[in-house]
């Protein structure tokens, strides 16, 4: 008995020790605790908050190098077009006349892959990245060509320099037929005004009236409402969201469908978290109306040769996206200048389409293109 009662005791002396002491280890580290914790809480969120800032911009900047290098197009050749300056030039197919193909504004060459695509059957097409836009490089602020100053930095009497040097350095046939869309079609026919005796055939798909920016409702959607998205996502490029935004698949690319292939799809994520890309792209629409006065002053200046075909590509609108005011007017403003600067221009109306039917109705402009090309040959082979 006595024995088993010390034993009790002794059992119940150690449970009250046990008893006591985690209730002081818990007291006490409940109080460190909670001074660790508050601590702790804000330091998490601080690193939290460094961690969303940089690290996004920087997996998204080295990301951007890697697939810099993998995702530039198999046939596409970088040229070095004098001046400091390379360009990225996309020609595929072969014969003569060559075709070359100028994109809407902040637009890379593979807007036209079906256009291109389907007209290399017959003849050398050819397409490019303006500067800054794809792969070809954005020039640092201390490289100047020069021509720039005459210019302005992103005008198209600037890209239309460039284009020049680059078809020069990479050899193009000429004359050639020269197609442009929105800011490719101002950019084509300042090119065609001045350099006559290289283009065969010039072809405008939805040109840019050149009066445009003088609405004031004009100048209030583009100024007020383009350029601030287009800015936006410049910087959502920049800080990395962009890319995380195309991973979640909230923002998707352009163009795509069954007969896009996942390299084209792959390079326009990796324009669009381009910042490189985005700024020129901004920059292009920033400096459209200075292209539009440039153009309106060449063409008044230098009228084109009588032996150039002009060709005029338009759908129901310009921007199916933007009001019908506005379309009507840019419609009423397209009619004044074709009259007035190409009175014999060729005009192809293509039904239910808009600007995007480059990419979205590509057969109804490779068959004008492909008429073309069959006439030039024509007269070639009976020359
Ligand atoms: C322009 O500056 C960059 C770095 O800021 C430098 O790498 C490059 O060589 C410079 N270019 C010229 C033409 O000075
Ligand atoms: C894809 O290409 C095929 C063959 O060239 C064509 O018949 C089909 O209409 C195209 N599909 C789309 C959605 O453009
Ligand atoms: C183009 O717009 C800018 C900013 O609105 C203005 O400063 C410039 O004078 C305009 N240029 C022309 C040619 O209208």
């Amino acid at each position: 008995m006595r024995r088993k009662t010390e034993a009790q005791t002794s059992t119940n002396e150690r449970a009250n020790a046990d008893k006591k002491d985690p209730n002081h280890r818990i007291q006490s580290q409940t109080e460190a605790k909670g001074r660790v914790s508050c601590g702790s809480v804000l330091m998490n969120i601080g690193k939290c908050l460094l961690l969303i800032i940089i690290i996004p911009p920087f997996l998204n900047y080295a990301s951007l190098q890697r697939e810099g290098q993998m995702l530039l197009p198999k046939d596409g050749q970088i040229v070095d077009v004098g001046l400091g300056q390379k360009m990225h030039l996309l020609c595929k197919g072969k014969g003569r006349p060559v075709v070359v193909l100028d994109g809407p504004a902040g637009m890379s060459s593979d807007i036209w892959i079906h256009v291109q695509e389907s007209v290399a059957t017959l003849t050398k097409v050819c397409t490019y990245d303006r500067m800054g836009l794809g792969f070809s490089k954005r020039l640092m602020q201390n490289e100047t060509t020069g021509t720039e100053k005459v210019w302005g930095m992103s005008t198209t009497g600037r890209m239309v320099d460039d284009l020049h040097r680059l078809l020069q350095a990479a050899g193009i046939a000429k004359p050639f037929i020269l197609v442009g869309s929105e800011l490719g079609a101002l950019n084509s026919r300042f090119y065609s005004h001045i350099h006559d005796v290289q283009v065969s055939d010039l072809v405008l798909i939805d040109p840019i009236p050149e009066d445009i920016f003088e609405d004031d409702q004009w100048k209030a959607y583009w100024y007020g409402k383009l350029l601030p998205s287009l800015q936006a996502r410049q910087f959502s490029a920049a800080t990395g969201l962009s890319r995380m935004l195309i991973i979640l698949g909230a923002i998707e690319p352009m163009i795509k469908g069954e007969n896009v292939s996942e390299e084209v799809i792959q390079r326009q994520k990796y324009l669009l978290s381009n910042p490189a890309h985005q700024s020129s792209a901004v920059d292009e629409h920033y400096f459209l109306n200075e292209s539009a006065a440039q153009v309106r002053d060449i063409t008044k200046f230098k009228p084109l040769s009588s032996r150039m075909s002009v060709s005029v590509i338009t759908g129901d609108s310009f921007d199916e996206q933007i009001p019908t005011h506005l379309n009507q007017m840019v419609e009423k403003l397209q009619k004044k200048f074709l009259e007035e600067s190409y009175p014999s221009a060729n005009h192809i109306h293509i039904k239910g389409a808009d600007w995007r039917m480059i990419y979205k109705k590509p057969s109804a402009i490779s068959q004008h293109l492909k008429r073309l090309v069959n006439q030039r040959q024509a007269r070639q082979q009976s020359e």
